[in-house]
């Protein structure tokens, strides 16, 4: 039986590790798949500083680059199962969650500059992209830019038609499968820490990538040519476990987004300097030579690309594309 003392220290017991467990600071796992030196690896690890400071350390964030954790498609499944609680997904990745119209941002040459794609991102059509994830088990809390893309391959690629025939990694999007099958080209899906060793095996061709991805993984070892097509752009959404965010501390939650939004301005000073800095490294090994397409031969290009818009409509939403169209003024 128990006694009056054994009860009073079984109680305090119970209150002690009650006060332990909730000085036990929040653990944050942000895991992704690129390498530290990229806008997103910086980014991750600026959000880290910002949140423990912001916090007076509460939360504790830790960061798992290069695929470290999950590649692509497992680290989406790991955030919904709760196993990481913060990823920035590339925007082509959703797909397989189910969240299809974030495709539309892989769309070829839908935004003209960085000016046109804000206009979307920092908008209520932004907003409202976000949270179709809501009914996913993710929330959605931010865009953070990488760049537009280059194509790369071990011959010149000047001409939509030097890509035909050719086995090009892609992300999971279907608007990027479309626009290969547009050049006649062959769309491998394959995660990104396969890629390198894809391209230096031959079971692909050519890629395409920011120049900061392509830099970062090497890529210019195993490839002789890379075109500045700047045909697509590469963004994240920055998002976490729903069911973990709606849950923490009100104040917590406030200053992880006080933490977000100066890391997202962080994100988006940097990111373009970056993939500069990158085509200057590249270049500077003198192995990779660099077209950059005249008009014309953008001209050609954007023709080539034109029918995958309509062909990927019924997917992304026509009334989506009409939309941005808008808030973009593209004709
Ligand atoms: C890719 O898989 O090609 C990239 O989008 C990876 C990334 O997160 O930038």
């Amino acid at each position: 039986m128990f006694n009056k003392t054994m009860v009073s220290a079984v109680l305090g017991l119970a209150f002690f590790s009650h006060n332990a467990q909730a000085a036990e600071p929040i653990i944050i796992k942000f895991s992704h798949v690129v390498a530290p030196n990229t806008p997103k690896g910086q980014a991750a690890e600026r959000f880290k500083q910002l949140a423990e400071k912001m916090t007076a350390g509460r939360v504790k964030v830790q960061v798992y680059p290069n695929s470290q954790l999950y590649k692509d498609k497992e680290e989406l499944e790991a955030l919904q199962l709760g196993a990481v609680q913060m990823l920035a997904p590339s925007l082509a990745k959703f797909g397989p969650v189910g969240v299809k119209e974030f495709e539309i941002f892989d769309m070829p040459y839908l935004f003209q500059d960085k000016v046109a794609l804000r206009k979307v991102t920092d908008g209520p059509i932004g907003q409202k992209l976000l949270a179709k994830l809501d009914k996913t088990g993710i929330k959605g809390l931010a865009y953070w830019d990488n760049g537009f893309k280059i194509m790369t391959a071990n011959k010149p690629i000047i001409q939509p038609d030097d890509m035909r025939g050719l086995k090009l990694r892609i992300q999971s999007s279907k608007v990027l499968e479309a626009q290969m099958r547009a050049f006649n080209a062959l769309p491998q899906n394959m995660a990104f820490s396969e890629v390198y060793q894809a391209l230096q095996t031959g079971v692909v061709d050519g890629t395409e990538n920011t120049p900061s991805n392509i830099y970062t993984q090497k890529v210019h070892e195993v490839q002789t040519n890379m075109t500045l097509s700047n045909h697509g752009y590469v963004g994240y959404a920055v998002v976490v476990n729903k069911k973990f965010w709606d849950g923490l501390p009100a104040d917590i939650r406030a200053s992880l987004e006080r933490a977000l939004k100066e890391t997202t301005v962080y994100n988006n000073t940097i990111a373009q300097k970056d993939n500069d800095d990158a085509i200057a490294a590249m270049k500077a090994t003198g192995k990779v030579a660099f077209h950059t397409p005249t008009p014309q031969e953008r001209q050609a290009w954007m023709a080539k690309l034109k029918p995958v818009e309509k062909d990927m409509a019924s997917r992304v939403g026509a009334g989506l594309i009409q939309e941005i169209n808008q808030a973009t003024r593209r004709k």
